[in-house]
Parts: structure tokens; C-alpha cells; sequence
């Protein structure tokens, strides 16, 4: 059952807003309700909510704890579109796939149709022309909002400890691309290729949500939040900044340890 949301989800001028939960069951259950409500809210104003999903291990348990809804009572699956902002150079069945992770803890336990379901083909042989295919199907698919870029109702990212997000890592020239909306490059410090969407695409969407938990990316969290705006600049994930979308950073205590935020 859709709640109506009261927010101005996706309203400009919002200043990020930075939740602090307890653990990560919290920060989780959060999650799994702003995502209800954002899917309801673009449900009932365009019929349909489009989403980029993070891969990792961080986003696991909202998957597992948004399955739990194996009717659609609480989240109108059949008006959802998955998309990935992410996806590692392996077959879709891999154990290391973005998609298959998705699809296993989330995917196959919830009333959506496969067609609505969009994973990204990272270990295509000519992996570039397959970003550059997959940016045609985001542009077919996501209405662009008035800057001409799809603009997704939601996008969920999560942060490595190097404060990569998606796969755009330190030092790569995708944290530059401000033309092509999902590229594919060789990652050095992983001898491996990613496919993933870069920043322009990401700071189009109404809603971004980046759940981050764990003593391990504390540090990274310190400088995202932190007044060192030098520091900040090597950190990708501080590029994510929507422009007139909402930001919402979701942390639980550890990893807002060091940012000296504490829950509650
Ligand atoms: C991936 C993810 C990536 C992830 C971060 C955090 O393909 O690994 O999309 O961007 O969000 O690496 O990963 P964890 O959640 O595993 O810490």
C-alpha cells in the first residue's frame, strides 16, 4: 500500500540531508522506506519510477529486506524499471556480477517483469560500444528532465573505502566525463574493466540516496562530510551532488564515526 508522501521529493535547492542510524539493520530499514516512498510518490506522478541500482555488498540487505514484499503491497513493482549504475567485467551468472546479486537477493522474489529489468552487458568483447548502447537504452526508456538528461527517480549508490562510488574510482577520467552518460574504462588498482554511469547522469535524478555503513569507509566519510574541501576534490564519491534532485546520505554509526556524527 502506497503512503502519499508529503515531501517535495526532488525539489531543488535541497541541501543534502545526512541520516544516522544506530546499526546497519537501521540504516538499512531506512533505506527500504525512503525507497518505498520514492517508487510510491513516482508511481502515482508518472506512472512508472526508473532506478539505477548499486552493486557491492552494502546494498544486500535492503534487497533482501525490500523482497520481503513479495506481493507488491507496499511497493507498486509492476510501475518499476531497473536500471544498474554498475557492472563488473564478468557474465551476467557470475558470482562477482552486479546484476546477479541484484537478481538473487531482490529481482526474483518480487513481482517485476523481467522486460522492465536492464543489466548492463560489462563483459561484452567490445565493452565500450556496449556502454555506449546502454546510454541509448537509458535515453529511450528515462524521460529527460529540461537539461535533455534522463532523469531517473531514483539512483542508489554506495561508497568504497577509496570513496569510489559506482565504479568511478580516484584518479579515473570518467570522474571528468560530462558528455556520455555511462562509459566503460580499464580500473588499474582492479587489472579489471567496469562499465558504470558517470556523474551527469547521476546528478540528473530526482532522488540519490548513498547508503554507506562500516568502520572501513569511516574515513572516507570524514572527508565527504568534512570542511578539508581539498581532500574532498580526490574523493569521487563527493561528486555526487544532484542538481536539482535530493540528496540522502544514509550512514549507521561506524562508518559516521569519524565525521563525528552520532545516531539519533
Ligand atoms: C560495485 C559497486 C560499488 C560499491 C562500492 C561499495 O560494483 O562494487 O557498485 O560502487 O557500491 O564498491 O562496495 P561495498 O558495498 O561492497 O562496500
Amino acid at each position: 500500500m502506497c503512503l502519499q508522501s508529503g515531501e517535495n521529493m526532488g525539489q531543488s535547492g535541497n541541501p543534502p540531508k545526512i541520516i544516522v542510524e544506530p546499526t546497519v539493520e537501521a540504516a538499512v530499514e531506512f533505506v527500504a522506506g525512503l525507497f518505498k516512498t520514492i517508487v510510491c510518490e513516482a508511481a502515482s506522478q508518472r506512472s512508472a519510477c526508473r532506478m539505477a541500482l548499486a552493486g557491492g555488498t552494502t546494498p544486500r540487505a535492503l534487497y533482501q529486506r525490500l523482497a520481503e514484499d513479495p506481493s507488491g503491497e507496499q511497493v507498486p513493482w509492476s510501475q518499476v524499471e531497473v536500471f544498474f549504475g554498475d557492472e563488473r567485467d564478468v557474465p551476467l551468472d557470475h558470482v562477482e556480477s552486479n546484476y546477479r546479486m541484484v537478481q538473487r537477493t531482490l529481482l526474483d522474489h518480487v513481482p517485476i517483469h523481467p522486460m522492465r529489468v536492464h543489466p548492463m552487458r560489462a563483459d561484452a568483447e567490445d565493452i565500450e560500444a556496449t556502454a555506449a548502447e546502454y546510454e541509448r537504452t537509458v535515453r529511450q526508456l528515462v524521460p529527460a528532465g529540461q537539461d535533455g538528461v534522463p532523469c531517473f527517480d531514483l539512483v542508489l549508490l554506495g561508497m568504497g573505502g577509496d570513496g569510489h562510488t559506482a565504479s568511478l574510482f580516484p584518479g579515473a577520467d570518467a570522474l571528468r566525463e560530462n558528455q556520455r552518460l555511462v562509459v566503460a574504462y580499464h580500473v588499474p588498482v582492479l587489472g579489471r574493466k567496469r562499465m558504470t554511469v558517470t556523474f551527469p547522469l547521476i546528478n540528473a535524478a530526482r532522488n540519490v540516496v548513498l547508503l554507506v555503513t562500516g568502520a572501513d569507509k569511516a574515513q572516507s566519510v570524514a572527508v565527504l562530510l568534512g570542511p578539508d574541501t581539498e581532500a574532498r576534490k580526490a574523493l569521487p564519491a563527493a561528486g555526487v551532488n544532484p542538481a536539482a534532485g535530493m540528496l540522502s546520505i544514509v550512514l549507521d554509526a561506524e562508518a559516521a564515526r569519524s565525521a563525528g556524527l552520532k545516531a539519533g
